[in-house]
């Protein structure tokens, strides 16, 4: 499963880069926005980071901006993969984006059948938002299941990229559904390292290793 960083952040991605962790990066217009830099400038400095798929999200909601946005970013790198929402005049804009070759991530699905029109529509990944359907008491998870079982029935290529990953468990069930991809916050990256018993086995062995040198003769 690739790991992806969810985040705008250059320090946070250089940080999680240098672990050898991150296979490649998502934007979203809330993540650019905490950032005091040209969005342009930002995805060519993380095209520069980071040698993997990063993806650069649209904000207009019509197909004609959409298309002339998608250009747009896709000239600033090879590995800009244009993150388009999953409305009617965006799945028109994968489309055609598909057929000229411009990698797509379809943003903002939270369902099953919004998950197959995007793969019918040819995008690259598909992004399931599973934090935000527990956020209203709805099951995240069970629409990874849902898309993966979908996907296979059909041999559909669109990877799906578990998105809006609040903790550790999230990325643990993606993995056991098989999910091709899961984006997390650079805290859920830490956080899947820690483990309480690690770091007093550590603690323990260290502290026995010290006590063998003190007591070795001079
Ligand atoms: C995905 O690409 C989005 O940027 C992101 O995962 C949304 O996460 P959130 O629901 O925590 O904002």
């Amino acid at each position: 499963m690739k790991f992806f960083i969810d985040t705008a952040n250059l320090d946070e991605i250089k940080e999680a880069s240098s672990w050898g962790l991150v296979d490649g990066v998502t934007t979203n217009p809330s993540l650019v926005s905490k950032e005091n830099i040209s969005f342009h400038d930002l995805i060519s400095q993380i095209c520069h980071l980071v040698d993997g798929p990063v993806s650069a999200e649209v904000v207009g909601t019509i197909y004609q901006d959409m298309y002339r946005e998608a250009h747009i970013l896709a000239d600033i790198h090879t590995n800009v993969v244009v993150k388009i929402p999953l409305i009617p005049e965006g799945l028109k804009t994968v489309k055609l984006l598909t057929k000229e070759g411009i990698k797509t991530n379809v943003t903002l699905c939270f369902s099953a059948t919004q998950a197959l029109l995007a793969a019918k529509a040819g995008a690259t990944y598909i992004s399931p938002f599973v934090g935000r359907l527990d956020d209203i008491s709805a099951n995240g998870m069970d629409l990874i299941r849902d898309i993966r079982l979908i996907y296979n029935n059909y041999q559909y290529q669109t990877q799906i990229l578990t998105a809006s990953a609040r903790g550790p468990l999230h990325i643990l069930e993606a993995a056991k559904i098989g999910s091709d991809v899961v984006t997390m916050p650079f805290k859920v990256m830490m956080q899947l390292a820690k483990h309480p018993l690690t770091d007093i086995g550590l603690e323990k062995f260290l502290s026995d290793w010290r006590k063998t040198q003190e007591n070795q003769p001079a």
